[in-house]
């Protein structure tokens, strides 16, 4: 059933693609599919490759009611290729072929500038599964291990996706590139990922929670201008993607709200009215909200560093090209060409921080930075909503853009979460205050201890409102393998 609504789950990769009918990009596939699986026992969630785990499975790309549930051992989970079905008679939305009917092969001028796009997406999938590795030994409930292992596999699956795309359409190189994706390690002195953030350390479930809500977020942003693009096969492919990309934000979301919330209320059962006094909320074996604070910052300005430099000419490039468009791009009413539009984006001018009028088509980066910022703005919102209703006197802010930055006009300022400039001594001196410190680690640690009873929460967190697929509240998420 090429190119249906459902999947094939005959063979050994389950897909929407015809790939029975298609021999050269199955082989390639299949002779992939060991390193892949090998990559996974090594590198994806350790100590729970023989737990069942109750996750979902997509049979079908369509938007009600696609997904599965069952329990899967990990190693055991359908990963396949799976496209969002064609839009019939579409046409590339935007740059300079705007109009043309969509291609369905790679264009031989573009396909250096595809390749690399595949791979860095392609890229940061794995990194995430091997970012949260260990995440499960200290996971605060059978559900949130539960919906880590879903988000784990997930990324998994993304990158059979860019894997599928490079193997289909760009030959001997895409093998390659293939093999090199399963070959990098995130944090690895010699083979590190590509991207700065997916070679952090994601220690403990309040990174987690803001990994999901502010990275997850970034890839739901850029996923979404691929999702633009004139080459169909790699439009369709971000579509579905998108689809599962809304659940990993949702876990990041609603987990944090149920931080705070938790938080807000052994305030008051404490009564503790100021929420800036970390010892006494800390003694309550809760997360005090200056610490969730300082984790935003750090979060919110590596995500920032992933959308890369201020002014870029590759992003022009893309966009003329008709590979990759703007958030949003066939809901925006101009020309969809910007030749002569301007966008402001925030520099270092002269010392200051201020907005200049450039280019639009050079301010691509910056454009979609802006959607993603007003995108985790109203995710704050509703986070923000439950210290409110909790009568908490406190709120969480994002930190100015030009904050703790490493790549871009900012990488060479010191900058406080409001915006102002300091000078590399001041910041050294006030740095505990703006991000995460040793000490909040080290008490962040001391909060990490596994809750393996199925309904038990660890201390730290609220239970969720409602569970995944429905099931009631002390549902066995995790039926963890002694
Ligand atoms: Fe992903
Ligand atoms: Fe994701």
């Amino acid at each position: 059933m090429p190119h249906g609504m459902d999947v094939d789950y005959d063979g050994l990769i389950p897909n929407n693609v015809g790939l029975n009918a298609d021999l050269r990009v199955r082989k390639a596939l299949e002779t992939w599919h060991p390193g892949y699986i090998d990559w996974w026992k090594d590198m994806g969630p350790e100590g729970f490759q023989d737990s069942l785990v109750y996750l979902r499975t997509a049979v079908s790309v369509d938007p009600q009611g696609w997904a599965k549930f069952d329990y899967v051992k990990m190693p055991d989970y359908k990963w396949g290729i799976l496209l969002a079905p064609a839009v019939e008679g579409r046409t590339i939305p935007f740059g300079q072929h705007k109009g043309e009917p969509v291609w369905q092969e790679v264009p031989g001028e573009y396909r250096a500038m595809l390749r690399r796009l595949l791979v860095i997406q392609g890229d940061t999938e794995p990194a995430s599964v091997e970012q949260q590795r260990h995440l499960g030994k200290t996971a605060p409930s059978l559900y949130d291990l539960r919906n880590l292992f879903q988000v784990n596999v997930e990324e998994g699956r993304h990158l059979w996706a860019m894997v599928y795309l490079l193997q289909k359409y760009f030959g001997a190189d895409g093998r390659e590139e293939a093999a090199e994706l399963l070959r990098r390690r995130s944090g690895d002195r010699d083979t590190p990922r590509m991207l700065g953030a997916f070679n952090e350390a994601t220690p403990d479930w309040l990174s987690f929670f803001l990994f999901t809500t502010f990275t997850d977020r970034d890839g739901k942003m850029q996923l979404a201008a691929l999702a633009q693009s004139g080459f169909d096969p790699l439009s369709r492919t971000c579509r579905f993607m998108l689809t599962e990309e809304a659940h990993h934000m949702f876990v990041g979301e609603t987990g944090l709200m149920r931080v705070i919330e938790r938080t807000c209320q052994a305030m008051k059962e404490a009564g503790i009215d100021d929420p800036s006094d970390a010892k006494a909320v800390r003694a309550l074996g809760v997360i005090d909200l200056p610490t969730i604070q300082r984790k935003i910052n750090l979060h919110y300005s590596l995500t920032l560093d992933l959308f890369g430099n201020e002014i870029s000419t590759n992003a022009a490039n893309a966009f003329n090209a008709g590979i990759k468009g703007r958030y949003r791009e066939d809901k925006l009413a101009d020309d969809h060409r910007l030749i002569d539009d301007t966008y402001p984006v925030l520099r270092l001018i002269d010392g200051q921080v201020a907005a200049q009028d450039v280019p639009a088509l050079s301010a691509l980066n910056m454009r979609l930075r802006d959607d993603f910022t007003d995108d985790c703005d109203s995710g704050l919102g509703r986070w923000n909503r439950v210290i409110e209703q909790a009568g908490v006197n406190f709120r969480l802010h994002l930190p100015h853009v030009a904050f703790n930055r490493r790549i871009g006009e900012f990488s060479r300022a010191h900058v406080t979460p409001d915006g102002a400039l300091l000078s590399p001594e001041a910041w050294e001196r006030q740095r505990d205050r703006y991000l995460p410190s040793a000490e909040d680690a080290a008490f962040l640690d001391s909060l990490m201890v596994a809750e393996t009873r199925p309904g038990h929460y660890a201390g730290w967190i609220a239970p969720p409102r409602t569970g995944i697929d429905s099931k009631p509240g002390d549902f066995e998420y995790v039926r963890i393998a002694e």
